[in-house]
C-alpha cells in the first residue's frame, strides 16, 4: 500500500493493518520506528478524533506531527495543491489530510512523492472503517455478522460498504430513497462481495433492515458541507432514528456503532448511546489504534 485514499488502495492489507493495530494496542509491538519522520496533517474541515489520533498516534510512534490548518497554508489563498505537493514532499515524510473534495486528495497524490492519507473526504473515510474493524472484531470475534447502516450512504458508508465485502461481512444499508451509497462504490462492493461471500444490500425499510442484525451504525444526518440542507436532512430522516426500540428489533446482542459526533435526538438517542450495547467509546479508542496501524504500515522502513 502506497497511499491510503480510499479503501480499494487497502484491499490486500485490511487483515494486516487490523493485526498490526491489535498488537499495538496490547503492546505487543512497542518500538519507536518513527524517530525522525515528520507527518503534516492538513485540515481544511473540522475535526476532534482524525486530528487528536493522527497526533498522539505519530508521537507514540517516535514521529512528529503538524498540524496545518488549510485557511493558513497558502492553499486558502490559492496555491495549487501540485504546487504544494511537490514542495511538502521535500519537508516530509507523509501527509494525512481531511479535504472537502475526494479529487483534492487525489491531486495531492498524483503529485507527492510522499504517502498520503485521507482523513476524510466527501466520499470516503477509510480511517474510521480500520477502527470501526477492529472494533466489531473485539466485540463479536470475526467478521460472520450482519451489519446495518441506518442513515445517509455518506463518505463513511462507502467505505464501510468496501470494508464488509473485503471481510466477508454481510451489510445492509438501511436509507431514505435518494441518499443510497455511492455507485461506483456500492457497485465495486457487490463484485468483492462475490469473492469473498458477503451479502450487501441497500433497505428503505428500516425495521426489515435491522432484523437479525449484530451491529447497528448510525452517522449524522447532516454532514460537513452540508449544513444548507439541514432542515429538509431531518425532515427525510426522521424514521432512521437508532433508539430503544429500532434496538429491540435488532438481535438480542447486538452492537450499536456510531463514527461521532453525534447529535443525540437525531441520529441517535442518548439512552442508545450509554447503554450496555454501545460500543461507542471503544470504537472512538480505536481510531487511535487503527491510525498507528496505518502509520506504521506506510512508514515504517
Ligand atoms: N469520526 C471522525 O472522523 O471524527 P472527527 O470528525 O472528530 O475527526
Ligand atoms: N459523515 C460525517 C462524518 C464525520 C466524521 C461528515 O462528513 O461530516
Amino acid at each position: 500500500m502506497e497511499n491510503l485514499l480510499s479503501m480499494t488502495d487497502a484491499k490486500e492489507e485490511v487483515q494486516n493493518i487490523l493485526d498490526i493495530a491489535s498488537r499495538l494496542k496490547s503492546g505487543e509491538i512497542n518500538d519507536k520506528p518513527l524517530t525522525d519522520k515528520y507527518l503534516g496533517m492538513i485540515f481544511e474541515k473540522s475535526s476532534t478524533r482524525t486530528r487528536v489520533s493522527f497526533e498522539v498516534g505519530m508521537q507514540q510512534l517516535g514521529g512528529t506531527p503538524l498540524y496545518l490548518s488549510s485557511n493558513d497554508l497558502q492553499i486558502g489563498r490559492g496555491e495549487p495543491i501540485s504546487d504544494t505537493a511537490r514542495v511538502l514532499s521535500r519537508f516530509l515524510d507523509c501527509i494525512m489530510i481531511r479535504a472537502k473534495r475526494h479529487d483534492t486528495v487525489a491531486e495531492l497524490i498524483e503529485h507527492a512523492d510522499i504517502p498520503i492519507i485521507n482523513g476524510l473526504t466527501d466520499k470516503e473515510h477509510p480511517c474510521q472503517t480500520f477502527a470501526d474493524l477492529l472494533t466489531i472484531k473485539e466485540y463479536l470475534g470475526d467478521f460472520n455478522k450482519k451489519f446495518v447502516f441506518v442513515g445517509d450512504g455518506n463518505n463513511v458508508c462507502n467505505s464501510l460498504l468496501l470494508g464488509a465485502a473485503y471481510t466477508g461481512m454481510d451489510m445492509t444499508v438501511a436509507c431514505p430513497e435518494g441518499y443510497e451509497p455511492n455507485a461506483e462504490i456500492y457497485k465495486l462492493a457487490l463484485e468483492e462481495a462475490k469473492e469473498t461471500g458477503s451479502v450487501i444490500t441497500v433497505e428503505h425499510d428500516v425495521h426489515k433492515a435491522v432484523e437479525n442484525a449484530d451491529i447497528l451504525y448510525t452517522d449524522v444526518w447532516v454532514s460537513m458541507g452540508d449544513e444548507e440542507e439541514a432542515e429538509e436532512r431531518q425532515r427525510v430522516f426522521k424514521d432512521y432514528q437508532i433508539n430503544a426500540q429500532l434496538l429491540s428489533e435488532a438481535n438480542s446482542n447486538a452492537i450499536v456503532m456510531h463514527c461521532l459526533p453525534a447529535i443525540r435526538g437525531q441520529e441517535i438517542t442518548d439512552d442508545v448511546m450509554t447503554s450496555p450495547q454501545s460500543a461507542i467509546w471503544d470504537q472512538a479508542e480505536n481510531r487511535l489504534h487503527a491510525q498507528k496501524a496505518i502509520l506504521y504500515l506506510l512508514l515504517k522502513e
